[in-house]
């Protein structure tokens, strides 16, 4: 049979970095409350020419660049920190990444699931004609007001993956367990840049979802608890996972000791929160980290605020460290420039209404940068390839 799933990952994220231990400390708080507390070292903040379509583009670039684009048809963008309401923000990428006109391009939202509904959407695709390969891209900037309980939880990030028959990574396991139920835990008012929380509710709307997922995984003919080498859960702040790992170990009456999802935190403590990317930035730490992976089976958890969540499983294949980006991944975080904390409060608060024209400023080391807004549009532009010759380009 067939197996289908991810044949390569690529990660991204933002120009500046904000370090928990001064905002602890600027807050009055103790910074083991973040560190040991959250389980979160750093986050990502994005510069003022950088959005979720910048990030999006950089973490596709590399999957362009190694394995070309015969066979993608289709781009599919999950996020949550949509740019427009109407255009996808897939076609902002389609153009900077200049990939063929003869595709479909769509954006998925469903808070932090959009992006494992795209991945199963593209499954599907491939299913149809395994000649297809599907770009996903996962991209969010997580945004909360200042001095509340989720500042310390914000973050930024993409992950894009070539989903492929025959995938070299991970070929995910056709059986899923899903859980759906209206929660008003947490969600973006269209007239809000930040989202609006009810923590102790998101908590436990999150671990409620994992239950009923895992027990529909069960009935739908999933393997049993024992048969999982790994698991890989959505991380809003890494601690989370732990409380996800010992909620399932009672609800299935075993033993999980938090050395099955250890190698999944690396990358995530250091982003903060990246809402749709973020568990595929655990799935990239734990084949980055982890050297016993061949051959084993992984748990996934996706959850979604709202709420939806999704259990399901993968194999990771014989030879997924040759394709390690471990490396470039530390460089690329090693990079980011420390913003001091008054200049991060006033880009926080930064807002270019649709109706101003506006022109951002260069700040950006990344591939591709937001230009700004003219004629009520938003401009993207390519700042280190030839303009005329993107990766992609087909004409
Ligand atoms: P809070 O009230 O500031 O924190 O909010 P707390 O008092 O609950 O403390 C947090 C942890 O730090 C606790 O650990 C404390 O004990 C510990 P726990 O008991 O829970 O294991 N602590 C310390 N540890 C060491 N040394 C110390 C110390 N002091 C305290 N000195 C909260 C925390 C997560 C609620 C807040 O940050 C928040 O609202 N964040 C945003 C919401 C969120 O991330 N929810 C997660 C589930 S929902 C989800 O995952 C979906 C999401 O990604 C969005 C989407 O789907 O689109 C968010």
């Amino acid at each position: 049979m067939t197996t289908i799933g991810i044949h390569d990952l690529s990660l991204a994220t933002a120009h500046h970095v904000v370090d928990l231990a001064e905002l602890a400390e600027d807050a009055g708080v103790d910074p083991a409350k973040y560190h040991v507390g959250l389980g979160q070292d750093r986050m990502s903040v994005p510069a003022a020419d950088e959005d979720i379509v910048t990030m999006g583009a950089e973490a596709a670039l590399p999957l362009l660049e190694r394995h070309g684009t015969d066979g993608i048809r289709t781009l599919l963008f999950a996020t949550e920190s949509g740019v427009d309401q109407s255009k996808s923000a897939g076609l902002f990428v389609h153009e900077l990444l200049g990939l063929p006109h003869t595709m479909r391009v769509v954006e998925f939202k469903q808070a932090c699931y959009g992006a494992t509904a795209a991945l199963q959407s593209a499954l599907g695709f491939v299913a149809r004609n395994p000649e297809e390969r599907v770009l996903v891209i996962s991209s969010d900037v997580a945004r909360y007001q200042l001095e509340s309980a989720g500042e310390p939880t914000q973050g930024a990030g993409a992950v894009a993956m070539l989903v492929a028959a025959d995938p070299a990574l991970l070929a995910i396991e056709p059986i899923s367990g899903v859980a759906a139920r209206d929660v008003d835990d947490f969600w973006r008012p269209n007239d809000s840049t930040t989202a609006v929380v009810d923590g102790r509710l998101s908590l436990s709307a999150y671990l409620g979802a994992l239950t009923t997922a895992w027990d529909d995984f069960t009935a739908a003919g999933g393997v049993g608890i024992d048969e999982i080498d790994r698991f890989c859960f959505h991380q809003p702040f890494t601690k989370m996972a732990r409380k996800a790992l010992a909620g399932l170990a009672q609800h299935t009456g075993t033993t999980l000791p938090d050395e099955l999802q250890e190698a999944t935190f690396a990358y995530n403590r250091e982003l903060g929160n990246t809402y749709t990317a973020s568990l595929y930035a655990g799935l990239a730490s734990l084949l980055d980290h982890d050297d016993d992976l061949a051959g084993t089976r992984i748990g996934l958890f996706s959850y979604g605020s709202g709420a939806v969540g999704e259990f399901f499983t993968g194999i990771v294949q014989p030879g997924y460290r040759q394709r390690r980006r471990r490396e470039s991944i530390e460089a690329r975080i090693a990079g980011r420039v420390r913003l001091e904390l008054p200049a991060y409060r006033e880009l926080h608060g930064a807002e270019h209404p649709s109706d101003t024209e506006w022109e951002a400023p260069s700040v950006t080391a990344g591939p591709f940068r937001f230009a700004g807004i003219r004629d009520r549009a938003r401009r993207y532009e390519a700042t280190q390839l030839d303009a005329a010759q993107p990766p992609g380009r087909r004409d």
